[in-house]
């Protein structure tokens, strides 16, 4: 197959969160291989923009709040009922709650929210997804966790106990629908300089990029939007048959060194 052909021909996929960021983008490079787009978000002139980018006649959007089931059920009708079918669930919508050095000055209801769109709006969209692949007996579904997914110390409590959550019900839900040749994977990125990391650390683009490629393990290149899209694409296309259950870093190593040690730190003129 040549590089440059559509690997999503004919596929039907609903991006959650696809107003703005990774799933904008996601939404853009699915489209440009073929495949047809819903796009639930609750920024609505956001999405409908994004929609009109892409064309409208192989993307509508969709008001869903992801924390309201039949919000997310109706997502999921409307992509049955537009298309024709599902073939690609992307649970992609996410939020951060303030950072606080101290868990005493964690709110309840800051936890609470941050639990119910990064986790049970995961949960609602793979239910809602399975309700009608499983009788199709096909369909790829990926969820959106992080590098918080298995480290620690990243990022605020509640983000890290949903990403982790993220990443135990992929797996769970891999065992559930291989049956079905439904395949269940997540995605974990490093941090990426979108709204939700300019807000979360209070500076700009410019600078959450500098301040995590300073950090990264992986010099020389910056994580960029189009980074996370590709390995969304691939999960999403049948080049991934037969990989299910995994969370898959696009992090560059970072997750998997501890840097007490600098083992291997070559002289600066090297
Ligand atoms: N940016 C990063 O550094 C980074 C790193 C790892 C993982 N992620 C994850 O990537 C995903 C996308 O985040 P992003 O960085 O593109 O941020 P973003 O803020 O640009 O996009 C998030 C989108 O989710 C939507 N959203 C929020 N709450 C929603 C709800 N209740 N229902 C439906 N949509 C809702 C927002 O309107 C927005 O369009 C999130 O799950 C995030 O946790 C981001």
């Amino acid at each position: 197959m040549a590089a440059t052909s559509k690997r999503l021909e004919g596929k039907v996929a609903l991006i959650t969160g696809a107003a703005s960021g990774i799933g904008k983008c996601c939404a853009k490079l699915f489209a440009e291989h073929g495949a047809k787009i819903v796009i639930a978000d609750i920024q609505d002139q956001l999405g409908q923009a994004v929609c009109e980018a892409i064309g409208l006649s192989n993307s509508i959007y969709v008001h869903c709040d992801v924390t309201n089931e039949e919000d997310v059920k109706n997502a999921v009708d409307i992509a049955v009922s537009t298309f024709g079918k599902l073939d690609i669930m992307f649970n992609n919508a996410g939020i951060m709650d303030p950072y606080k050095e101290r868990v005493i000055d964690n709110e309840k209801q800051d936890f609470e929210r941050v639990l119910s769109v990064n986790v049970t709006g995961v949960f609602l969209g793979m239910k809602h997804a399975s309700s009608v692949m499983v009788p199709a007996r096909a369909g790829s579904i990926i969820s959106m966790a992080s590098i918080a997914s298995s480290i620690a110390g990243v990022t605020t409590h509640a983000y890290t106990c949903a990403k982790h959550a993220v990443s135990g019900l992929t797996k769970n839900l891999a065992v559930e629908l291989g049956q079905f040749g439904i395949r269940v994977n997540c995605l974990s990125p490093y941090a990426i300089a979108t709204q939700q990391a300019t807000s979360f650390l209070g500076i700009d683009e410019e600078s959450v990029e500098n301040k995590a490629n300073l950090l990264a393990n992986l010099k020389g290149v910056t994580l960029k939007v189009d980074d996370v899209a590709k390995a969304a694409l691939f999960l999403a296309s049948d080049e991934a048959k037969y990989i299910s259950g995994q969370n898959l870093f696009i992090d560059g190593g970072f997750t998997i060194v501890n840097p007490s040690f600098n083992m291997f730190q070559y002289p600066e003129n090297t």
